[in-house]
């Protein structure tokens, strides 16, 4: 016969396989921005005081966390937010807010980014909002679009996909494994 351990090992082994495998939980398959591009994804936020950075679809947190430690470094008072509708990826982004640095300015967001309400961001007057994104390129535009409803002016830095409905292209870097787009709205 099988042990308690055994079987409560394979049950949460199968829960994390269907959280990660149906679309239901999670409609972009989760794939981290690559390591080695960090410095240059950072760079293209182009962190400052009065910045609010909001990775939408922040996965295990690689760039908010890599970002924010930037900010930490800089002296910076930078906003960031990591919207993830993942239930297991939510856990992963909590537990490593709580041990970081810069964790007063961190905040995790259990949200669907393809019906969330953006009006938060604008009720900050003060900071310009960039949004990071890594998400399939058919429902990049169905996000922008979204963000429209709610927010008159952002900054949007995309990996590896343009971004075809935002007309102001600012700047591509090709310098890492995959392209970099930022865009102004
Ligand atoms: C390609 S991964 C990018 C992860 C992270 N931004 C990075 O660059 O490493 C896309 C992420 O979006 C999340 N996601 C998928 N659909 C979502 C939705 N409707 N709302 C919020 N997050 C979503 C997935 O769980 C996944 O973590």
């Amino acid at each position: 016969m099988f042990s308690p351990v055994f079987i409560f090992l394979f049950v949460l082994f199968l829960t994390v396989v269907v959280i990660f495998a149906f679309p239901r939980f999670s409609p972009i398959p989760y794939f981290p921005s690559n390591k080695k591009d960090m410095p240059y994804i950072v760079s293209a936020l182009h962190l400052s005081d009065k910045q609010t950075i909001v990775d939408l679809g922040a996965g295990d947190g690689i760039v908010v966390f890599e970002a924010a430690y930037s900010a930490y470094l800089k002296g910076l008072n930078t906003k960031f937010y990591a919207v993830e509708i993942n239930p297991v990826l939510l856990l992963i982004l909590h537990i490593r807010r709580a041990f970081h640095p810069h964790r007063k300015n961190i905040f995790i967001l259990k949200a669907d980014m393809f019906k969330m309400n953006y009006s938060f961001l604008a009720a900050d007057r003060e900071n310009q909002t960039t949004f990071y994104i890594y998400i399939s390129p058919w429902y990049i535009e169905k996000t922008i679009l979204n963000i429209k409803k709610h927010l008159e002016s952002f900054d949007v830095v995309s990996y590896f996909y343009q971004v075809k409905c935002l007309k102001h292209h600012k700047e591509t870097i090709k310098k890492g494994f995959h392209m970099l787009y930022s865009y102004r709205r």
